[in-house]
């Protein structure tokens, strides 16, 4: 969505890689449902409302907001997953972090700032780490 509607010449090149990404969270759907469906489950199917904006520039705020929190849960799921032997899976999610973060990078390049330092989810405080 934010691929089609960012307007103005100084995005265009920005509109660009968005509609990239876009492809790419579509093969990260497929890939997560494939997973989903081996492990016997349903993939969810109700997707998070979407900020919308008029200016470009909260948009991709917004966005990179979305990929920054994408980071972090998946950070969390490859946890689970070692946790729990499921190593085909972790694979999976960590081939789509990789992604992620790209996302993530791209969005802070495009507004001109540092990457800001990775969300973690508030759930994991259960202490795994300790
Ligand atoms: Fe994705
Ligand atoms: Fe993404």
């Amino acid at each position: 969505m934010y691929s089609q509607v960012l307007k103005g010449a100084a995005y265009t090149d920005v509109a660009r890689e968005l509609e990239a990404h876009a492809g790419e969270e579509l093969a990260h759907a497929i890939r997560i449902a494939k997973q989903i469906d081996y492990l016997g489950g349903m993939p969810g199917v109700t997707p998070k409302p979407v900020k919308t904006s008029n200016d470009p520039v909260e948009m991709l705020r917004a966005d990179l907001e979305n990929e920054r929190e994408t980071v972090g849960r998946y950070r969390e799921r490859i946890r689970q997953a070692e946790a729990m032997g499921e190593f085909a899976l972790s694979e999976t999610l960590r081939a789509i972090i990789v992604q992620e973060q790209e996302h993530e990078i791209d969005l802070a390049a495009a507004l001109d700032i540092d990457v800001p330092l990775p969300k973690e989810p508030s759930e994991r405080k259960t202490g795994e780490n300790k």
